[in-house]
Order: structure tokens, then C-alpha cells, then sequence
């Protein structure tokens, strides 16, 4: 296929030969820039979706961009036979961020999920407690699709058909005397989602992520805290625990972390840096210098263009305008809900929320649907006050015109 292929027979090429387990509409994205994105055909969108809650500095970020090519013409991967200067770097900041005390790298959310019940099994297993190992998790939850991360999340159209899924007990999200009423001597840890992102947008009920800390402790369980789509700012602080003044026991991280370059990573507290010594756990490609180098410029531009001061003040505006549009078109929309550049405009039952999706998309604006029928929102971090607004007007809009 030539570079001057029409955008259709792009399409038709990825719709006969990808792997048809995605649903991706018919364009074909080729640039982007901030917050906004162009398809081949020169159509503009509005990135109100930002890769799933993954492209913190938006597109085409110039420090992110030059830090990517200056890494590369450096080094690009060793193995974690060797030290590299930016994933210590990461590893220093990352700790100082979010007060663990060591940092392990991988690729994905999913892989450092997979790090995170492996340390709280292992823990267990070294205190001469090897049965201890059940954690207890919660509906609606999402962890990632690998068969351990699977088996933690909490929603059978994720599970169906790869089971057995075992060793995790899930309840209600939010209900503190189930949480209480499942632990046991065999429980490991107890791992929750600050805001269930998947789930649709659900943020923990105040008071509930304190609750479960006590719980953990009462019982010597591990809490286990999963901020892949919550972290790095998105919810108006590094950690969407931080809100809570909570201290998890270990946490993973991974989606905005590179601001889209692949990268996970799992720390925990100094207590547990004994857990999987050399051999125990690993990954190839963890902590290469590459991805790292991206994280550190996402981190340092976090910090110097005062990006999380912005999700504050952006995260109020779409606060206020869904809340608005949620009051406005009360015949279609039940409710909306989030924090920070995490929000949702939850539709009503029996609203075709794909044909929503659909309609907005061709107004130009993209989003992604979380749960049911939530309209997720979750744009770059530096997302500008009037694409807020242009975002806003465009669901006014549609919403408008449903017949
Ligand atoms: C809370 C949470 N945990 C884990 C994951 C899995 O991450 P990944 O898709 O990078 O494996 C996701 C992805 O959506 C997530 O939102």
C-alpha cells in the first residue's frame, strides 16, 4: 500500500486485517496537535477522549517530542541488565511524587497490576502465610485484561469466557461493611480504584478510601491502590488518593504516565522492597530509557507550565457545564459525575449511547463511552478553557437535536 492511499482504502485495509476486536470508526487519524486531532481527510476533532486518559500533554508536546528524539539518538533500550540515568531519574521522582519508597517498571497498566497482586502474594507467601493470597476487590472495578488483572476486575462483560478467574472476592463499590464482611485471615489485600474509571466514572462516596485503609490495617491486609487512569494529575492532584490524605501500601500507574509512550510501573512502600528480589518478577522492555525519558518530561512540564493548576481550573468549568447540560436535556441525561479531567455525562437507561457517540463524532468532538452510558470525558491535561466550551456546546448541541 502507497503512502497516497485514500483514507476509505486505509479502512478497508485495517477492517480486513486487524484484529476485529475493536470497533473503530471509519477514519483514519494521521496528526495532532494540543488538543485537537485531523484525520487523512483533513476533518478536525476535538480530543475530549485523549487517547483514553492517556495523553497528558496533549499532541505533539515540544518538550515531550525533543525529550522522545533526543533519548533515541542516546539510547533507546538496554534490559534492566544495566542502569540508565532517566529510569533512575523517573524512579527518584516518581517516589518523591507519591511517597513510596521503590518504584518497578513495565509496559502497561495491566503489567503492573500483574506486579502489584504478585508483591502482595509474595508478601504473604515470605511471612510463612502461602494460603494467604485472596484479595478482595469490587464490582464495576477494571484492572486490565491479563488473567490476574482479569480476575481482579469486577465486570462479567470483561470476564465471559476466560475463566477460572480465582482468588478475588468483589462487592459493592463504596459499601465499607462488605468490604468488612469479606476480608478473613487468607485475604492479601484489598484493591481499589479511586474513581472507577471503566466502571463508569464512579468516584469512591466520601470518607470510603479512609475507611478501607483502616480496614487493611485492622486485618494486616495490603492496600492496593490502582490509579492508572486516576494518576498523574488527572483529578486536580498527583494521586487521586491524595485528595483523601490516604497512603496506599503500593500503587500502579501507567496510561499518562509517558503521555503515551507505553510505560507502567508499580511502587510500593519500604516495607514490602524485599518482597521480589532478583529473578523473582521482571520485564524486558520496563523502565527503558526511552519511556522513561518521556515520563520525565511529562513530570517536569506537569510541573513548570503548572499543568495540574489547570486540570483544577478546567475540571471546575466541565464540572459546571455538565452539570448544566445534565439539568438541560434531563430527557436523555440522568446524571454527571467525576473530577477533575475525569468526568462523565451519564445517559439515561434506554438512550442509544453509541448512536450519542456517533453524532458527536461527526460534529467534531471525540469522547468515549465508560460503563453503560457514561460520556466520558478525559482530555489532555492541558486542555485550553475555550475547547472546554467548544466541547460543551458541541453535547448541547447534539443533545438538542435528538428527536
Ligand atoms: C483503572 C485501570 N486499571 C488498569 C487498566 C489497564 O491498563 P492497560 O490497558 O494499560 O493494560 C486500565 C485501563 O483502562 C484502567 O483504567
Amino acid at each position: 500500500m502507497s503512502k497516497s492511499e485514500s483514507e476509505a482504502d486505509l479502512v478497508a485495509v485495517g477492517g480486513k486485517f486487524l484484529y476485529p476486536n475493536y470497533r473503530q470508526p471509519p477514519f483514519v487519524i494521521v496528526r495532532g496537535k494540543g488538543s485537537e486531532l485531523w484525520d487523512k481527510g483533513g476533518k478536525r476533532y476535538l480530543d475530549m477522549h485523549g487517547g483514553i486518559a492517556v495523553s497528558t500533554l496533549g499532541h505533539g508536546h515540544p518538550k515531550l517530542v525533543a525529550a522522545i528524539a533526543a533519548q533515541a539518538a542516546e539510547v533507546i533500550h538496554l534490559s534492566n541488565y544495566f542502569y540508565n540515568e532517566p529510569n533512575i531519574q523517573l524512579a527518584q521522582r516518581l517516589c518523591g511524587l507519591t511517597g513510596m519508597a521503590r518504584a518497578f517498571f513495565c509496559n502497561s497498566g495491566a503489567e503492573a497490576m500483574e506486579g502489584m497482586l504478585k508483591l502482595a502474594r509474595r508478601h504473604f507467601f515470605d511471612k510463612g502465610q502461602p494460603d494467604r493470597y485472596r484479595i478482595v476487590a469490587f464490582d464495576s472495578s477494571f484492572h486490565g485484561r491479563t488473567l490476574g488483572a482479569l480476575a481482579a476486575t469486577g465486570q462479567k462483560k470483561y470476564r465471559e469466557g476466560f475463566g477460572p478467574l480465582p482468588g478475588v472476592t468483589h462487592v459493592p463499590y463504596g459499601d465499607a461493611a462488605a468490604v468488612r464482611g469479606a476480608m478473613g485471615p487468607d485475604v492479601a489485600g484489598i484493591l481499589f480504584e479511586p474513581i472507577q474509571g471503566e466502571g463508569g466514572v464512579l468516584p469512591a462516596p466520601a470518607g470510603f478510601i479512609g475507611e478501607l485503609r483502616r480496614i487493611a490495617d485492622e486485618h494486616g491486609a495490603l492496600l492496593l491502590a490502582d490509579e492508572i487512569q486516576t494518576g498523574i494529575g488527572r483529578t486536580g492532584k498527583f494521586l487521586a488518593v491524595q485528595h483523601e490524605g490516604v497512603v496506599p501500601d503500593a500503587l500502579a500507574l501507567a496510561k499518562g504516565l509517558a503521555g503515551g509512550v507505553p510505560i507502567g510501573a508499580m511502587l510500593c512502600k519500604a516495607e514490602l522492597e524485599g518482597v521480589l528480589p532478583p529473578g523473582s518478577h521482571g520485564s524486558t522492555f520496563g523502565g527503558n530509557p526511552l519511556a522513561s525519558a518521556a515520563a520525565l518530561a511529562v513530570l517536569g512540564a506537569l510541573e513548570a507550565e503548572s499543568i495540574i493548576e489547570n486540570v483544577q481550573a478546567r475540571g471546575a468549568e466541565l464540572t459546571q457545564g455538565l452539570g448544566d447540560l445534565a439539568r438541560k436535556h434531563e430527557r436523555w441525561v440522568s446524571t454527571s459525575r467525576g473530577m477533575g479531567l475525569l468526568q462523565a455525562l451519564v445517559l439515561r437507561d434506554g438512550v442509544d449511547a453509541r448512536g450519542v457517540l456517533e453524532k458527536l463524532r461527526e460534529a467534531g468532538l471525540l469522547i468515549s463511552i465508560a460503563g453503560a452510558s457514561g460520556l466520558r470525558f478525559s482530555p489532555p491535561l492541558v486542555v485550553r478553557r475555550e475547547e472546554v466550551a467548544e466541547a460543551l456546546a458541541i453535547v448541547d448541541r447534539t443533545l438538542g437535536s435528538l428527536p
